[in-house]
């Protein structure tokens, strides 16, 4: 689909997608994300192999780590001597408990030990590979269960930054929303890409303006523009789109599903992977748990990530992919040459807290974790209403941990909180950071209600109220 998408001028793409439109849309209400060809001959990628990078594409699997994988799964009485395993017997620890709450405990010795401190295969600690699995089925199936794949990664950063180097190419097109997680660009930028930044509105990135920035690109830079009689060769297209659909990091939004589909659909018609990188899912203020991209993916286009790095720990950095098998293994060759696997032991402490609490012990933490978060949003809520009403405009975030601002009156904040805000011993993070154009005067600040403490919440905003009228009066002068 992609190439033939490609190769097409300008004017008969416009005319293919509005085309397209209401066939993808009725195929996809009336067969329920159930098939992946749609009556008009659009068909699901079978291939991933267009959107890899060069070096991508060159990587081999290690032989070692392949061995290792296959001894993991092996039967009892195999004889495992491939490997450059170290010998579990001389490491020093014997023994390791964790309480996790009142009722739960991490108890380990022996050879569950012995495993939690040797390498594991780069997919993942088989138990906790399965765990996963288990939670992804529950959670957000993806209709084509059979072509789906997950891998265990240090955090939902590893993943994504393992996905962005398997298939960037220097100057590539990348779809991002405005504003954008700061360290996602931290991941980009080196690849020099021309950012198509999306705006969003309080349902997140606007399917209109992503429709209109794609034909704008597809538009000024035609695969087949001519320079001097000859056809120019060196359009790029955009493969990715990156989204944070709950929580977004900055903004908080949460993207309502009839929107997802919306975007989804577009994604089809430009053949755009999704990286839906997605550790606040759990993290919401909504009745029910967000509709995911994942689950809606009947061509197999979507990258899920997802993190416990919110609701277990931090620092255990334990993350997870999911998607369809090809990419996944993409992926797992690039963690096999790199990080060889996510940390053993981390992984035993994930795997033993989900397994000991059940679908029930997970569901009742998840809760609370929730009920923490929504009552530090709904008091910075209440504190900005009273001390920031007429200085900034916000939209209340519906997950995650971030008030997203806009202050009235000073075209860019960056200077009022690296100086000023320093001064006064109020540290927010300026909103340049999630832009990406950072050469541009940004009105916006984020904040963070995760972990001031509950009686500093209004102090601090009362203080950044101060700063700001301050700086609206120097923008006077
Ligand atoms: C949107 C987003 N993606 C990814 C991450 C990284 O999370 P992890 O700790 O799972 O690597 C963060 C952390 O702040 C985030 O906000």
């Amino acid at each position: 689909m992609s190439s033939s998408i490609v190769r097409k001028s300008t004017q008969s793409l416009k005319s293919e997608t509005s085309s397209k439109n209401t066939s993808i849309i009725s195929v996809m209400d009336t067969q329920s994300y159930g098939s992946s060809t749609t009556p008009d001959g659009t068909t699901s990628p079978k291939s991933f192999r267009h959107f890899l990078n060069e070096r991508s594409l060159k990587r081999q699997p290690s032989l070692i780590r392949e061995l290792t994988k296959q001894f993991a799964t092996a039967g009892p009485g195999t004889i495992f001597v491939a490997g450059g395993l170290p010998n579990p017997d001389l490491f020093p620890y014997t023994s390791l408990s964790l309480q996790v709450d009142e009722n739960t405990s991490i108890n380990l010795s022996g050879q569950e030990l012995r495993a939690a401190l040797q390498y594991q295969p780069t997919m993942g600690h088989p138990v906790l590979h399965e765990e996963l699995l288990k939670l992804v089925k529950q959670h957000f199936p993806p209709p084509h269960w059979d072509n789906t794949g997950l891998i265990v990664t240090v955090g939902s950063q590893n993943a994504l930054s393992g996905m962005l180097e398997i298939i960037l190419e220097n100057g590539d097109p990348i779809v991002i929303p405005g504003p954008c997680y700061s360290s996602a660009l931290s991941i980009m930028d080196p690849y020099s890409p021309t950012y198509l930044s999306v705006p969003e509105d309080s349902d997140g990135m606007q399917p209109d303006a992503l429709r209109s920035v794609l034909q704008k690109w597809y538009g000024t830079n035609s695969p087949t523009t001519q320079v001097n009689g000859k056809v120019k060769n060196d359009f790029k297209r955009p493969k990715i789109l990156y989204v944070n659909p709950t929580g977004a990091n900055p903004s908080g939004i949460v993207i309502p599903t009839e929107r997802k589909k919306e975007i989804y659909r577009i994604t089809q018609e430009y053949d755009l992977l999704i990286l839906e990188d997605d550790p606040y899912y759990f993290l919401h203020f909504l009745q029910q748990n967000p509709t995911t991209f994942l689950s809606m993916d009947v061509d197999g286009r979507v990258i899920r990530f997802d993190s416990f790095s919110k609701v277990l720990s931090s620092g255990l950095r334990v993350g997870f992919a999911t998607g369809p098998k090809d990419l996944i293994r993409s992926l797992e060759l690039y963690l096999q040459a790199s990080i060889l696997h996510t940390a053993s032991l981390s992984q035993v402490v994930v795997n033993g807290t989900l397994r000991n609490w059940g679908t029930d012990g997970f569901r009742k933490h998840m809760e609370s974790v929730k009920a923490f978060y929504k009552k530090r949003r709904d008091l910075m809520l209440a504190a900005a209403e009273k001390h920031l009403t007429g200085l900034a405009e916000w939209t209340t975030p519906k997950a995650g941990m971030f008030l997203w601002l806009k202050i009235r009156g000073v075209d860019d904040t960056f200077n009022m909180v690296m100086e000023r805000g320093i001064q006064r011993k109020i540290i927010a993070l300026p909103g340049r950071e999630f832009m990406a154009d950072k050469s541009k005067p940004c009105p916006y600040i984020r904040l963070s209600y995760s972990v001031l403490p509950e009686d500093q919440i209004e102090q601090g905003i009362s203080r950044l109220a101060e700063l700001i009228r301050d700086e609206q009066k120097r923008n006077q002068k």
